[in-house]
């Protein structure tokens, strides 16, 4: 008999995709079966923050499985794995469940995104378990099916997700290699608690707001100056754009129907802070907020130990995470 038929039963692969942090943010769809979003986005990979996934496409599998830090998921998240599991089916020609077992090396539950890099490397795993080659662009465009933001998880360092007007054109790419500019997030972790209305729901209630409109028509301008900024390394003006757009997606959130208020008082004190020491003490920070509480202050990694000694001396209830630019999503060599 040999080997053959029991290394075809099962093929396996890991991949690890980072975590990412918008500079100029998604949100809303302009279709949301396939995530187009209304708008293009740019962020920076986070080198801290990472997922690694386990994909084993199993023929003797009744039905896919899936474990999250070594605990299997609950019924939502699995039922999303599922959907994209059968996106994936259908690209790869297979027809064989999957056993996944994903690992966050951030602690979960600390209100960080975890879709994005979850999404990516579970996209790049199945592949490559799969043995099926696809562009980084192929890659980034399935992995956005996941969710919209992990298609920004697939290429290194700096990247912008092209909105596109079909699954073919909505993909991202990098436009500066992670080490082309040494910017570090600084975490302000204010609440530990889970969000009441995750970003696929919130991305349904963009449109009801009379904000979006003016906010996605004056993406692209941001876009290109915060791109600019970064390839001239021009902190004080990335700075600016990128506390303008954070706001404008609050002010969208805010104005939905119902209302989005994911700020928290220890949130708006930390954004007060943050341009406090930007303007009076000449330290390179900018703030930059998710769907969520928590305070992405981004700055020169010089002034790192500084952002984080003055966000741990505002109060006890914040905690700090830190992280550099990261690398794109790939295959890991088995464990
Ligand atoms: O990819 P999603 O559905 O988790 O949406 C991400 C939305 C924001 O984090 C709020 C903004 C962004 O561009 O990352």
């Amino acid at each position: 008999m040999g080997s053959g038929p029991l290394v075809e039963a099962r093929k396996t692969a890991t991949a690890r995709a980072h975590s990412n942090i918008a500079f100029v943010k998604y949100w809303g769809n302009r279709d949301h079966s396939l995530r187009l979003p209304a708008n293009s986005s740019i962020s920076m990979n986070l080198s801290a923050l990472h997922t690694t996934t386990i994909v084993d496409w199993n023929r003797r599998l009744g039905e896919d499985l899936l474990t999250i830090n070594g605990k299997a998921a609950g019924e939502g998240t699995l039922r999303r794995v599922r959907e994209h599991l059968d996106v994936l089916r259908r690209r790869f020609g297979m027809d064989a469940f999957a056993s996944v077992a994903s690992r966050n090396n951030f602690p979960m539950g600390t209100g960080i995104a975890s879709s994005a890099s979850a999404f990516a490397a579970l996209t790049v795993a199945a592949a490559a378990a799969a043995r099926f080659e696809l562009t980084e662009r192929e890659m980034s465009a399935l992995a956005r099916l996941g969710s919209g933001s992990a298609a920004r998880s697939v290429p290194a360092g700096y990247v912008e997700w092209l909105a596109g007007s079909s699954h073919e054109t909505s993909f991202a790419e990098a436009f500066a290699p992670p080490q082309h500019w040494d910017l570090v997030d600084v975490i302000a972790i204010v609440s530990r608690e889970h969000k009441h209305v995750g970003s696929s729901a919130g991305h349904m209630t963009a449109a009801s707001s009379a904000l979006q409109p003016a906010r996605v028509a004056s993406a692209r301008a941001r876009i290109d100056a915060v791109k600019q900024s970064i390839m001239r390394r021009d902190f004080d003006r990335f700075a600016s754009i990128v506390e303008e757009d954070s706001n404008l997606m609050h002010a969208v959130m805010m104005t939905s129907r119902p209302p989005l208020l994911y700020w928290e008082p220890l949130s708006l004190m930390i954004m007060k802070a943050v341009r406090r020491w930007r303007q009076q003490e000449g330290i390179a920070v900018c703030y930059t907020l998710d769907a969520g509480p928590n305070v992405h202050c981004i700055c020169l990694a010089s002034d790192a130990g500084a952002v984080s000694g003055r966000l741990l001396a505002l109060s006890e209830g914040i905690e700090v995470m830190q992280s550099g630019v990261g690398a794109g999503a790939g295959v890991m060599p088995p464990a």
